[in-house]
C-alpha cells in the first residue's frame, strides 16, 4: 500500500479487532487522520507501539507503515467526521443474539458526538438493527437523522488470513436512512476500497446481505457435512465425489466437510436472522437444521475416533489423544467458536487424556512443539490445517507410535498414511 494525499476528515474506528484494525490502517494509508477507540487497554498499548495484536500478515506489514492513534478515551470521538462501529456481535450460550456491544458503542458515540458526523455500522447484524437499535439511540440524544447525524450500514466482509481478498479490495454494499447519508458513505468507501461499492435501496437490505452471505455458506457446508456422514455409512469418499462434481463448469460450487465450523461469523450470524424472523412470525427451518448439523460435527469427529480405536480394542477412556490445531481455520490465531472446544468437551466426557498444540496459539497449547504432541499421543484429531502440519506423513506418525489419526480437515494424504499401517479416517472419507 502507498500513502495517499492527506484528507481533511477525521475517521474514528470503534473496536480494533479483526475488522476495525485493518480498516483503521487502510483509512490512515488513504490520507485520513485516524483515531481508534478500543476498550481493551492492552490492545491499545500494543497498537500504539505499532505491534499488531493479531497474527495477520496484512496487519504485521501495514500497521508499522500506517500507524494511527489508538486510545480508550471515548472523548476522542468528538473529533471525528466519520465514525465506524466495528464491535462484536456474538450469541450467548443459548444462541440468542447479544446486541449489547453495538448498543454500548452507539451510546458512547452519542455521548461524544460532533454534530453532522457520519456513523457507519460495520458489525454484522440482522435486518432491522439500524432502525430498531442504532437510530433510536441517536434520537434519544436529540439528534435528527439526516440533519445532525447521518447513519449508514456497510457490512464488513473481511476474511482474515486471505492472501487475495482484504480490506483494500473486497467490494462492499452500503445502505443508509437518507440519500445524503448514502452518498457520504459511498464516497467514503470509494476512497478506501479499490472495488465496487453498491448502494442498497434500504438500510435493511444492506444488513440482510451479510446474513445471507454467511447463511449461504453455513447451509452449503451443512449439506456436505451431512453427505460426509451418509457417505461414511455408504463407504464412499466424499472429497473425491465433490472434486468430481466440481468438474461441472456451471451450477455447482464445491464446499467441503470438516470436524466443525468456527469463527465469529458463520456459526453466529444465522442466529441473528433466525431470531429476528421468529419475532416477525417466521420460522427458519432450513437455517436451524443447518446450524444443528454443523454444530454436531465436533462430536461426530470424536465418534469416528471411538470407532477406529474400537477396531484395535482400545477404549477412548484413558487414551492419550493429541489435538492438532486450536484455531478455527488455517494459519490464523483466532479460536472463537472453534470446533476444538466441542472436541475437547466430547473427549473429556469419554475420559480421554487430552493434549493439544497450535503453533499460532501457543498460550492455550498444552505442549510446545508438534514433536512433543506426537510423542504424547496414541491417537490424533487434526482440527486445523495450518501450514505447519503439512509435514505430517504416515511415516512420521508411525515413528512416534500414533495408531489412529482423524483428519478433521481432510487435508492429509490418506493413501500414504494407510500404507504405513496407521489407521486413517477423514470426515466422509
Ligand atoms: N472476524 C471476522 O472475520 C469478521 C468478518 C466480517 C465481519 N465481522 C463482524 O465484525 C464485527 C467485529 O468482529 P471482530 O472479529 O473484529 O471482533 P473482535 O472481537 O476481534 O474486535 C472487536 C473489538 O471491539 C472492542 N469493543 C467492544 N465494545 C467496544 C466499545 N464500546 N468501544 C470500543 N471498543 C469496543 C473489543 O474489545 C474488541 O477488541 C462483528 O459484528 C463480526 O461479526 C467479523
Amino acid at each position: 500500500m502507498a500513502k495517499k494525499e492527506e484528507k481533511k476528515e477525521v475517521v474514528c474506528v470503534i473496536g480494533l479487532g479483526y475488522v476495525g484494525l485493518p480498516l483503521a490502517v487502510r483509512a490512515q494509508e488513504r490520507g485520513y487522520k485516524v483515531i481508534g477507540v478500543e476498550l481493551d487497554e492492552k490492545k491499545v498499548e500494543r497498537i500504539n507501539k505499532k505491534i499488531s495484536p493479531i497474527d495477520d500478515e496484512f496487519l504485521i506489514k501495514n500497521l508499522p507503515l500506517f500507524p494511527f492513534k489508538a486510545t480508550s478515551d471515548a472523548k476522542e470521538i468528538k473529533k471525528a467526521d466519520i465514525v465506524l462501529i466495528c464491535v462484536p456481535t456474538p450469541v450467548d450460550s443459548l444462541y440468542n443474539p447479544d446486541l449489547g456491544p453495538v448498543r454500548g458503542a452507539c451510546e458512547m458515540i452519542a455521548n461524544n458526538f460532533k454534530k453532522g458526523a457520519l456513523v457507519i455500522l460495520e458489525s454484522t447484524v440482522n435486518p432491522g438493527v439500524s432502525e430498531e437499535v442504532v437510530k433510536p439511540i441517536f434520537e434519544s440524544y436529540g439528534y435528527k437523522i439526516g440533519i445532525d447525524v447521518f447513519i449508514a450500514h456497510c457490512p464488513e466482509r473481511i476474511n482474515p488470513g486471505d492472501p487475495k481478498w482484504n480490506v483494500t479490495n473486497i467490494p462492499r454494499v452500503v445502505g443508509a436512512f437518507t440519500p445524503k447519508g448514502l452518498g457520504k458513505a459511498k464516497t467514503f468507501y470509494e476512497s478506501i476500497v479499490d472495488g465496487t461499492i453498491r448502494p442498497m435501496k434500504h438500510i435493511r437490505e444492506a444488513e440482510a446481505c451479510k446474513v445471507v452471505e454467511n447463511s449461504f455458506r453455513d447451509i452449503n457446508i451443512a449439506f456436505v457435512n451431512e453427505l460426509a456422514k451418509s457417505f461414511d455409512a455408504l463407504g464412499i469418499d466424499v472429497k473425491d465425489v465433490i472434486d468430481g462434481a466440481s468438474t461441472k463448469p456451471f451450477a455447482f460450487m464445491p464446499h467441503y466437510p470438516s470436524c466443525g465450523i468456527g469463527g465469529h461469523c458463520i456459526p453466529v450470524d444465522p442466529y441473528y436472522l433466525i431470531e429476528r424472523a421468529k419475532q416477525a412470525g417466521f420460522d427458519h427451518k432450513f437455517l436451524k437444521t443447518s446450524r444443528a448439523i454443523n454444530n454436531s460435527m465436533p462430536e461426530y469427529a470424536v465418534e469416528l475416533l471411538q470407532d477406529k480405536l474400537n477396531e484395535i480394542k482400545m477404549p477412548l477412556n484413558g487414551t492419550n489423544v493429541g489435538i492438532l490445531g486450536i484455531a478455527y481455520k488455517a494459519n490464523v490465531d483466532d479460536d472463537r467458536e472453534s470446533p476444538y472446544y466441542g472436541i475437547v468437551k466430547a473427549l473429556k466426557k469419554h475420559k480421554a487424556n487430552v493434549h493439544s498444540f497450535d503453533p499460532h496459539i501457543k498460550s492455550k497449547s498444552t505442549v510446545k512443539t508438534l514433536e512433543a504432541l506426537l510423542k504424547k499421543s496414541d491417537a490424533i484429531i487434526l482440527v486445523t490445517n495450518h501450514k505447519e502440519f503439512e509435514i505430517l506423513t504416515g511415516e512420521l506418525l508411525k515413528k512416534y507410535g500414533v495408531k489412529v489419526i482423524i483428519d478433521g480437515k481432510n487435508c492429509l494424504n490418506k493413501d500414504e498414511i494407510k500404507k504405513t499401517g496407521v489407521i486413517y479416517k477423514g470426515i466422509g472419507r
